[in-house]
């Protein structure tokens, strides 16, 4: 078995506000192995941007990293200065963020916007090489190099989230963080955004997180599923045996949830609203809304632990209470 290019360990991210602190990411711990693709799912505001940025650390104020660790590749990110963290970035680690083709430069030609980043990395290359660049990476997303001269506004959307693939992979990190990449696009569109996300992967032999809220969707392109609720995770395992035998009720809830043609492809959603980050319920954050809630839930924190070789939970109907 191969080391973990990342391990990120009880990590948490609060935003201080005035009413306190909004627990954003709450203690969560995650491994990924080299090559492989993690989905990261979960309602809205559960905290999946926020541990994205973090772990870019790209957070902003009042966003603070209270504790944990992020050790990509043996390197623990939250050692390094602001400016090797710098270096590190589209060079060790890149994201794709969250409407990240809607935050283009608008007045920028899409190559200025690609050798922004390869220049900051590496200022000796001459512009004909950096050209050469520009042209070899539009192509390995499936766009025209003709597209290096055009302006944001003359590309599709799908167009403008192959020029942020282009943006992340153009100095060949390890690890991708991609937020909904694909969240804004048509459903064709997306699919093959994910294909050539797909290929990227194998050819370059990316680890990458992909963050969704479409669990079909990410079903089909991701090896593991780590399914977040306020804060922590519920559950994380390998996608097959996550869909075939979920252990934890939200994500049988969540699977549930899906458009299949029996329901005429009529999103159902779960039941209940999500907790305020400021004020999370006692005991198992999802217990409101669970449908198989014990006593023991209303109290006690579930740990989160291995229930089966690769299976990680957080809930008490697969562990023993302390
Ligand atoms: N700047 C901020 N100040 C205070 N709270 C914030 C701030 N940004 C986010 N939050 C809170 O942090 C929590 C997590 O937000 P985050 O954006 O990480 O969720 P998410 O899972 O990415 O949601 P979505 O699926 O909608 O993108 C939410 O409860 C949100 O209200
Ligand atoms: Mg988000």
């Amino acid at each position: 078995m191969s080391n973990p290019i990342l391990e990120i360990k009880d990590l948490q991210v609060y935003y201080h506000v005035e009413a306190g602190a909004v627990k954003a990411v709450d203690g969560i711990s995650l491994s990924l192995d080299p090559g492989t693709k993690l989905g990261l799912v979960g309602e809205s505001g559960s905290g999946k941007s926020t541990m994205a940025l973090a772990l870019m650390r790209m957070h902003k104020a009042p966003a603070k990293i209270e504790g944990g660790h992020m050790v990509l590749d043996g390197v623990d990110l939250m050692t390094l200065s602001g400016d090797e963290m710098r270096q590190a970035r589209l060079r060790d680690l890149s994201m794709i963020p969250q409407g990240a083709m809607n935050s283009l430069h608008p007045l920028m030609r899409i190559q200025d916007q690609i050798i922004d980043g390869i220049r900051d990395h590496d200022p000796t290359l001459t512009k004909p090489e950096l050209n050469e660049r520009v042209t070899a990476l539009l192509q390995s997303v499936e766009l025209n190099p003709q597209v290096a001269r055009m302006y944001p506004h003359e590309l599709s959307g799908g167009m403008k989230q192959r020029c942020c693939l282009a943006i992340a992979i153009s100095m060949h990190p390890k690890l991708i963080i991609a937020d909904e990449p694909t969240s804004a696009l048509d459903v064709v569109i997306q699919r093959q955004v994910m294909e050539t996300l797909d290929r990227l992967q194998e050819e370059l032999n990316l680890s990458i997180i992909l963050i969704g809220h479409d669990m079909g969707l990410m079903a089909q392109f991701v090896d593991r599923l780590a399914v977040m609720y306020a804060g922590k995770l519920m559950e994380v395992g390998d996608t097959r045996s996550m869909f075939a035998d979920p252990l934890h009720p939200y994500t049988d809830l969540l699977i549930q949830s899906l458009p299949i043609l029996e329901n005429k492809g009529v999103f159902t959603g779960i039941p209940g609203i999500t907790p305020s980050l400021l004020d999370v319920p006692p005991g198992c954050v999802f217990h409101p809304r669970c449908p198989q809630m014990m006593d023991v839930c209303k109290e006690v924190v579930p740990a989160y632990r291995q229930v089966k070789p690769g299976r990680w939970a957080a809930c008490h109907l697969h562990g023993v209470v302390q």
